[in-house]
């Protein structure tokens, strides 16, 4: 992905999230100077495998397993300092040198443990089926500002304000919820009192950074969390994620200009996923969606849930295409598909009569389509070994073909394991 002219490049899931950025993100991260989050937090998980070893992270950016790498979480994160630092002593326990190369933007607003027991407790929540780390309730502080942020804890009188005035509000909004739970000013303020200083010691203005980094020629990926289809604005709202996870986001979310990104990279799985409620056309029936979750092992990296299981679905990933502009795309784990017999490509929807390819913007009657698919002969042969697309077997190769046709932009990656090197386009 990085070239002469290619220096910063966004890489963003164009499914329902969990499509292997974090494996991409890892292997691209060879080439990179900077690597930065730019929204979403601890609900995210990116699993990386070394072979010997494995990672989730959930806040840190995936760059940060390669040594030199510099790593920043942007201004649209919502960032749980906790769990921050629970992330950052696993890695230095497991010989990842992280000090003096992470940085948090100094305008990150903070989620505490108020966000986190709302929506736990909160109906609305659980009827979206969301991970349960405070994700919409500290985004909801953010837009009606009056969130904490990083640079907050520079003030200390201006932060126990803060923080007085909301749990208060949290506290109303539990006993609406009918919850006898409560939030409590003296937690709060003592997780962040103990976090403080290490917490400052890493804030920064990012956005100048990552600004000073592109103007001195430096390669800079940034990484979104989540998927398309999860995007606020563009998603299946308002079975959603609460930021904006598509390309647009990744300009606002670091503090850079939308016009110094020169290239996008989407992450599609060779079939579909989602965990947690809302519309998924695809899904197959029970026995092969179980026989996919079990082949792809399919459980979520944050919360453990089973993740539900699609078909390829090319209108969502075209779709996916245009509002990120896409220039790339990276299809992950075909290798699951390697035993299948048969396997479906929807290309199109059906409703009201007639047969559409585009996505539509209402959830009921994304509810309601009928997918057409399209049915392929499976390989039924290991992919795992293969380092260029003409080690792949041929219905495996006229697959990524027909998908790539389908989707309206060029498949550069194709990912065939878990590991590192188990990629071909490199
Ligand atoms: P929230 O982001 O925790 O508010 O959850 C909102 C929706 O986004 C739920 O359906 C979650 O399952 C989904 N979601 C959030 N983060 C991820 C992720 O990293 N991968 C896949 N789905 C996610
Ligand atoms: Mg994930």
């Amino acid at each position: 992905m990085f070239t002469d002219s290619n220096r910063t490049v966004v890489v963003v899931g164009a499914q329902w999230g969990d499509e292997g950025k974090g494996k991409l993100v890892d292997v691209l991260a060879e080439r990179a100077d900077w690597v930065v989050r730019y929204q979403g937090g601890a609900n995210a998980g990116h699993t990386v495998d070394l072979g010997d070893v494995g990672f989730v992270l959930h806040q840190i950016p995936s760059g940060i397993l390669h040594e030199g790498v510099r790593c920043a979480i942007g201004n649209g994160v919502v960032l749980d300092p906790e769990n921050l630092f629970g992330e950052i002593d696993g890695l230095v326990k497991d010989g990842i040198d992280v000090e003096g190369r992470l940085y948090v933007s100094d305008r990150a607003h903070l989620v505490l443990p108020y966000h986190k027991l709302i929506d736990s407790e909160s109906a609305h929540s659980q009827s979206i089926g969301t991970t349960g780390r405070g994700i919409g309730p500290a985004y909801e502080d953010k837009i009606a500002r009056r969130g904490v942020r990083v640079l907050d804890l520079r003030d200390p009188k201006r932060l126990r304000d803060l923080v007085e005035r909301n749990t208060e509000r949290a506290n109303a909004q539990l006993s609406g919820f009918g919850s006898a739970k409560r939030a409590d000013v003296s937690v709060t303020l003592d997780v962040l009192e103990r976090l403080a200083e290490r917490l400052l010691a890493l804030a920064e203005d990012v956005g100048l950074m990552v600004h000073r980094a592109q103007k001195s020629g430096a390669a800079v990926l940034l990484e979104g969390a989540q998927g398309s289809l999860l995007d606020i604005d563009h998603g299946t709202y308002p079975f959603v994620t609460s930021s904006s996870t598509t390309s647009g986001g990744a300009a606002t979310g670091v503090g850079i200009a939308p016009t110094s990104i020169d290239a996008v990279l989407g992450i599609v799985k060779a079939y579909t996923t989602r965990v947690g409620a809302g519309p998924l056309p695809t899904e197959m029936d029970d026995a092969m969606g179980e026989r996919v979750r079990a082949l792809g092992n399919e459980f979520g990296a944050t919360t453990g849930r089973a993740r539900r299981c699609g078909w390829f679905d090319a209108v969502v990933v075209r779709y996916a295409t245009r509002i990120n502009g896409l220039t790339d795309v990276a299809v992950t784990k075909l290798d699951v598909l390697d035993t299948l017999d048969r396997i479906a490509i929807c290309t199109g929807y059906e409703y009201d009569g007639d047969l559409h390819t585009e996505f539509p913007g209402d959830i009921s009657t994304v509810e309601q389509v009928v997918p057409r698919y399209e049915w392929v002969e499976g390989w039924q042969q290991s992919t795992a070994d293969a380092r260029r697309m003409e080690d792949l077997p041929k219905a495996a190769r006229a697959y990524v073909d027909r998908l790539q046709e389908l989707i309206d932009s060029r498949i550069s990656y194709v990912s065939v394991g878990t590991r590192r090197d188990q990629i071909i386009g490199l």
